[in-house]
């Protein structure tokens, strides 16, 4: 009976939503989209001929951007769960915390890359604490692939939650690149405790 009054409820917001609104009409997968863009509009991330990588990418629609923005670059993409295919670009099925993973994509580039993209997150327990810590997980694994993976003026952004391990993180990152930032983009939702870390350039 909770649940069924909780879909409902997520429903409902969604209908209202004018980013599940604009991401039908744009033919994005998902409003998540929006984020990326601001980013983008914010920090510039992108050039055309770049290498680009998206960690937790499915159903796609940070991929379908990067499609859009990178003329002449390469893509792969990497999620737990099955993602439909963008055209010219690489999917992969899988854990990106295991080694195996990390492997195949390194091998896939040969060389290093311009920069990674991350919007993985947990599948969430109702707890918001908890969420926070194992999403702030993924983060610092992203983060330590791509001191490992980055070109020297390489570009960083993942998903990050406010609570415990938020200024542990923030701590790694100015360890590992020169410039650190954070920014809740407006089509976040304001309940959500969602923010992104934007890193450039490896110290
Ligand atoms: C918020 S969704 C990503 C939405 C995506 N950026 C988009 O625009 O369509 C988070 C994704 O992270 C993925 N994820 C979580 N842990 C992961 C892991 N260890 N390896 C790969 N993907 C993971 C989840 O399966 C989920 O699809």
């Amino acid at each position: 009976m909770k649940k069924n009054r909780i879909s409902k409820n997520w429903i409902n917001k969604q209908k209202r939503d004018i980013y599940v609104r604009k991401s039908q009409v744009d033919g994005y997968r998902a409003r998540s989209a929006y984020k990326l863009i601001e980013i983008e509009e914010k920090f510039k991330i992108f050039k055309n001929g770049i290498s680009v990588i998206d960690l937790g990418a499915s159903p796609g629609s940070w991929s379908q951007y990067v499609c859009k923005r990178v003329k002449n670059g390469r893509l792969i993409s990497i999620d737990l769960k099955d993602m439909e295919e963008i055209e010219n670009t690489i999917q992969i099925k899988g854990d990106f915390t295991k080694t195996k993973f990390q492997e195949t994509i390194k091998n896939y580039f040969k060389s290093k890359v311009d920069v990674i993209i991350s919007d993985m997150a947990v599948n969430t327990t109702g707890i918001k604490d908890i969420d926070a810590i194992y999403t702030g997980e993924l983060c610092k694994d992203a983060m330590l692939f791509a001191k490992e993976i980055l070109v020297k003026e390489g570009r960083f952004v993942s998903k990050i939650f406010l609570g415990t391990s938020f200024n542990e993180i923030v701590a790694l990152a100015k360890t590992i690149f020169k410039e650190v930032k954070v920014f809740k983009p407006k089509s976040s939702r304001k309940e959500s405790k969602e923010s992104f870390i934007i890193c450039k350039i490896l110290r």
